[in-house]
């Protein structure tokens, strides 16, 4: 346990957070792979400046876990305390076509509460697994839609001061290709978002359709973390992995799926190391047969 500190504990239940020493972190993430983390789950948003502070009067570092959907976490204890924010009751609200949604919510549900309003263009999003927060991290996107054109301004909590900002894009925000300019240690709290009116009913057509060309080309039934290597410009890397006739192939319990090449799953009870040897042999092989360097999509926690 590295926070170990029974009063700051107590204190932290009366800000609304909750501590849960040495939590496996294959509980939280959806590849079901990660050693023991000590956790503090957030209950009430105020508790954070206090939390934060706590923490790093003591000196102790922290890391926040979003929906926990593109972490790829090490199998040994982490010694970084990691943060968790518990999903508001009320998370979503409406202003004409001006939603605000907490960075906490699911990213799938929220689509389909916009939707309900006759508000789209985040359809694509929708298969999507994670929260809001950890769409906006990574600038999410599927079938020609990424959030990142849709945001109008984000409530983060940053680490660096202990403060909270309002940033809006082009001054204090930007998106690329699964990337934005968040340091590491920003928190999202909410988000706006601006839609198009568009009839429910166009919506669900057009989110049912998705859905169907996704379940067709994406292993959704196990457990994953979506795309493991970014594409490299103009390259496709399921396409390349599948080329190399990888499919299938397995390092201890992880296995490249045979429905998409760049989703590795965990079939057989996998550890986060035979992950990363898995995707250590697939990096080989694509570097000697394209002379290409992969770059990881997911996040990964090592120590
Ligand atoms: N392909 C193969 N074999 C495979 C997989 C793909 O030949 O095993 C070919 C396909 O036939 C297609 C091309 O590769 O011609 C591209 O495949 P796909 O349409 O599945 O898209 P992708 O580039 O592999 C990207 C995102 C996905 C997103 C889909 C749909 C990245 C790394 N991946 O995949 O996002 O769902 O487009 O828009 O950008 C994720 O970020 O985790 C993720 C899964």
């Amino acid at each position: 346990m590295i926070l170990n500190d029974p009063q700051f504990v107590a204190q932290m239940e009366g800000w609304g957070a909750r501590f849960l020493p040495e939590e496996p972190l294959s509980r939280h993430t959806s590849l079901g792979v990660g050693g023991p983390a000590d956790m503090i789950e957030i209950h009430r948003l105020e508790a954070l400046e206090p939390v934060v502070e706590g923490l790093r009067g003591r000196g102790i570092e922290w890391r926040l876990l979003g929906g926990g959907t593109n972490v790829l976490a090490s199998d040994e204890p982490h010694r970084k305390v990691c943060l968790r924010l518990a999903r508001p009751e009320r998370n979503i609200e409406f202003d004409g076509n001006i939603v605000r949604i907490a960075a906490a919510a699911d990213l799938g549900r929220s689509v389909m509460e916009c939707a309900k309003r006759n508000l789209g263009g985040m359809e694509g999003l929708v298969g999507v697994p994670g929260s809001v927060g950890g769409a906006l991290r990574m600038n999410a996107g599927a079938y020609g839609t990424e959030i990142g054109p849709l945001v109008r301004s984000v409530t983060v909590f940053r680490g660096s001061t202990g403060r909270r900002e309002a940033l809006v894009p082009h001054s204090g925000i930007s998106f690329r290709y699964r990337k934005s300019s968040f340091a590491p240690d920003d928190i999202m709290l909410s988000v706006t978002l601006e839609l198009k009116e568009r009839p429910f009913r166009e919506i669900l057509d057009h989110v049912k359709q998705l859905n169907q060309r996704r379940r067709g080309s994406q292993p959704l039934k196990e457990k994953s973390a979506g795309c493991i290597f970014k594409n490299p410009p103009g390259l496709s890397t399921g396409k390349m992995i599948d080329e190399l006739e990888m499919k299938g192939t397995r390092v201890g319990g992880a296995v490249v799926s045979e429905r998409h090449a760049n989703f590795l799953v965990n079939r057989y009870g996998a550890t986060a190391s035979d992950f990363f040897r898995l995707m250590d042999l697939i990096r080989e092989r694509v570097r000697r047969a394209y002379g290409v360097e992969l770059e990881e999509e997911v996040i990964v926690w090592k120590n």
